[in-house]
């Protein structure tokens, strides 16, 4: 398969779904929604116990997918991802660990950010497109735009507390490059199997422009 680049990656869509994936039989029909709504990158978040057979599943049966793994705590996290099949990495912060376990496999990082300090500690090693998160929390737009003169070097997939409603106001912003969130996969469609409303929300979130 061939291997992506992070910035490849964040320039398919404007949205990376977030996936908290409970019930293994839901990962393929979900994935397969989402692709058809446009959005392919999709993160599986490794916050349930089937979340690697998630991944695994959906590389086997969703080939226009890019099914990439959240979450990321620890080396050994990394180790089980890339096993899965996991085409790239996204962790909620900078972890030396993580990072040096995903340039060792050749897994494309986006590791989170929530700080100056920590953007530029991303930057000193080669790592120029980083998830600010919690986006909303800390913060959101106006820290974006303040980041953008001083880190014009860095872009931003901000990612917390997003949705439909505020996703244009980043997407605006020079130093985005896309956006990621979870509404995109409401769980009670999820549970409901309303794949076609998934396709639906998919299908909005990669209209929005950057
Ligand atoms: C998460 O941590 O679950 C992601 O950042 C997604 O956040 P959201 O549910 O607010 O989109």
């Amino acid at each position: 398969m061939t291997r992506m680049t992070i910035e490849r990656i964040c320039g398919l869509a404007p949205v990376i779904p977030v996936l908290i994936i409970d019930d293994l039989s839901t990962a393929v029909p979900l994935a397969r929604a989402l692709v058809a709504g446009g959005l392919r990158a999709l993160e599986v978040t490794l916050r349930t116990p089937v979340a690697l057979d998630a991944i695994r599943a959906i590389g086997d049966a969703v080939p226009d997918a890019v099914v990439g793994v959240g979450t990321l705590r620890s080396a050994a996290d990394v180790d089980a991802a890339v096993a899965a099949g996991a085409r790239f990495g996204v962790s909620p912060g900078l972890s030396a660990a993580v990072l040096d376990t995903a340039a060792d496999a050749g897994l494309p990082m986006l590791p989170g950010v929530a700080t100056p300090t920590e953007a530029m500690t991303a930057a000193e090693r080669g790592l120029h497109i980083l998830k600010f998160f919690p986006a909303e929390a800390n913060g959101g737009v106006s820290v974006l735009k303040a980041w953008n003169s001083p880190l014009q070097d860095l872009c931003f997939c901000p990612t917390g507390g997003l949705s439909a409603g505020n996703a244009p106001d980043y997407l605006a912003l020079p130093n985005v490059v896309c956006v990621g969130g979870s509404w995109v996969a409401p769980k009670d469609a999820v549970t409901a199997g309303d794949w076609a409303r998934i396709t639906e929300l998919s299908r909005q979130a990669f209209d929005l422009s950057v």
